[in-house]
């Protein structure tokens, strides 16, 4: 029997793998308080596995705390850019995600933003609730259309395919870039070359050094000022100041965002910029997608305490 800590409280039932295999699972707040820093590091010595969230940073200071015990790190997400997965590595730790389960959940949150800040959903919900809405009027919250607009994809993995396969329906004219050829139709090698024909443009990389800013001041200046952006990925691929800029000043027509540069923080200029739908971070946010993500991810955890290894394996990226 292993000791497993689950750092904050997964949906029901998405410890039950842990449970059935006969681990002593300990979870961190009663609470969904995310363990502190130093918390964290402390609890470390003591666990074989760690079951972590988005919230955890698992860095090399984490992974020496838990040294030698430490087996396994499970992220509950399909993104791990919150794991020094070189460092678990050189400590023999294998890293675990969530691939597959929340692609289709991630992927209908990527719509609603498409749709929701084409057709200014938000400033215009938010005009009704406070009483600003006076009556139809024929020229108001007029947004873009997204039935046959073109939409840009930046990254063709499994949940920027099923973003596609929903703007099919749309009638939409679906382009995507990536660094190697998919030979798919709508490939485009070079990704400002993209952004200047893509009427949306939704992200769908996971960060890294190279996605970090990937659309920069530069390549937002790229966008139509008629272009929607949306990014369910992770908050660092946009810089967010020049985003912010670029809509107040009319540049970009709108946009949906999912994630942010610093969260929970949301900057400033953001929550005040017009024609933007921000939501905190709810991509994958649906019962069934969470209760997968925490028992996929403790199934990896599982298998490698057996000495197996797990389908979910996260490898170091070199
Ligand atoms: C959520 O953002 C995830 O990476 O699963």
């Amino acid at each position: 029997m292993a000791r497993v800590l689950v750092t904050r409280r997964l949906p029901d039932g998405g410890i039950d793998p842990l449970l059935a295999a006969g681990h002593d699972v300990v979870v961190g707040h009663d609470d969904d308080r995310p363990l502190a820093p130093d918390e964290l590091r402390d609890a470390m010595p003591d666990v074989d596995a760690v079951v972590c969230l988005l919230t955890d940073r698992i860095d090399e200071s984490v992974i020496r705390a838990g040294r030698p015990r430490l087996k396994v790190v499970a992220n509950v997400a399909v993104g791990y850019d919150n794991i020094d997965v070189a460092a678990a590595t050189e400590a023999g730790v294998v890293v675990c995600n969530t691939p597959g389960v929340l692609d289709e959940t991630t992927a209908d949150l990527a719509f609603l933003l498409i749709l929701a800040a084409s057709r200014l959903a938000s400033e215009a919900e938010a005009d009704l609730r406070a009483g600003r809405w006076l009556g139809w009027g024929v020229n108001q919250y007029l947004g873009r259309d997204v039935h046959g607009a073109t939409l840009g994809l930046v990254g063709n993995g499994r949940i920027g395919s099923a973003v596609a396969r929903r703007a099919t329906g749309f009638g939409m004219q679906v382009l995507h870039h990536t660094r190697s050829d998919t030979g798919l139709p709508g490939w485009r090698a070079d990704l400002d070359e993209m952004l200047t024909e893509s009427d949306i443009v939704s992200l769908h990389v996971p960060l890294s050094d190279a996605t970090r800013h990937l659309i920069d001041r530069r390549r937002l200046g790229l966008l139509r000022p008629t272009a929607v952006l949306v990014n369910t990925a992770r908050g660092p691929i946009v810089d967010e100041e020049a985003l912010a800029e670029a809509l107040e000043e009319g540049r970009l027509f709108a946009a949906g965002l999912d994630v942010f540069e610093r969260e929970p923080e949301v900057h400033p200029r953001l929550l005040a910029a017009p024609r933007t739908v921000l939501v905190p971070h709810i991509g994958s946010a649906s019962v069934a997608t969470r209760t997968r993500m925490a028992r996929l991810a403790c199934e990896g955890a599982v298998a490698v305490l057996n000495g197996e290894q797990p389908p979910n394996l996260v490898r170091r990226q070199d």
